[in-house]
């Protein structure tokens, strides 16, 4: 990490990344935002079209889903910090390429070591898998893992909850034990 490194460091870094050929489709850069009061932060894959567009993560359909979960909870949305693994939108929204992946994970890296998260909270199986090497999050989900000396939180990625009620309720219940973990 750079000396002095902070939130603003980072955005600009990758505001200027040429480092994947992500850069030359992307519209707007998506560092990730949110307030650290909770000392959460929850991580998804990549940025989507609206993401794209307006240069901020989870605002979509998913990211509506996201957002009233944790509201639901009495978890502000401002308190918490909201980021993904890629930083630019895959075009039509294809998986990120693992050398993307590879390259854009710096950024994060940042991110978690300037803020310093009580937990991380991963979104579904590219991020799991990624980030902690897990299969499949079924068996993984709704408790707290450890690695390196930082604690993650598995759930299903709220997109995957859309048309399928079933995942939603897991998807609900899990957000509602971190809630809980961050009391
Ligand atoms: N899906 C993600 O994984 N991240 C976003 O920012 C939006 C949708």
């Amino acid at each position: 990490m750079p000396e002095n490194d902070t939130l603003d460091k980072i955005d600009l870094d990758i505001k200027n990344c040429t480092l994947c050929l992500l850069c030359s489709t992307r519209k707007h850069t998506v560092p990730g935002e949110g307030g650290f009061l909770k000392k959460l932060m929850i991580i998804g894959e990549a940025p989507g079209y609206h993401e794209d567009q307006s240069g901020r993560p989870f605002i979509g359909a998913a990211g509506k889903i996201l957002r009233n979960t944790l509201s639901k909870n009495d978890i502000k949305i401002n308190d918490v910090f909201i980021t993904n693994i890629i930083k630019c939108r895959p075009p039509n929204n294809r998986p990120p390429f693992i050398n993307e992946k590879k390259i854009c994970i710096q950024y994060l890296e940042r991110q978690i070591l300037l803020l310093q998260p009580k937990i991380i909270c991963l979104l579904g199986n590219v991020v799991s898998s990624y980030l902690l090497g897990i299969k499949s999050i079924t068996n993984e989900r709704g408790r707290i893992l450890h690695k390196n000396e930082l604690k993650y939180f598995v759930t299903y990625h709220p997109a995957a909850t859309i048309y399928n009620r079933n995942l939603l309720n897991i998807f609900e219940q899990d957000i509602k034990k971190l809630a809980e973990y961050l009391l």
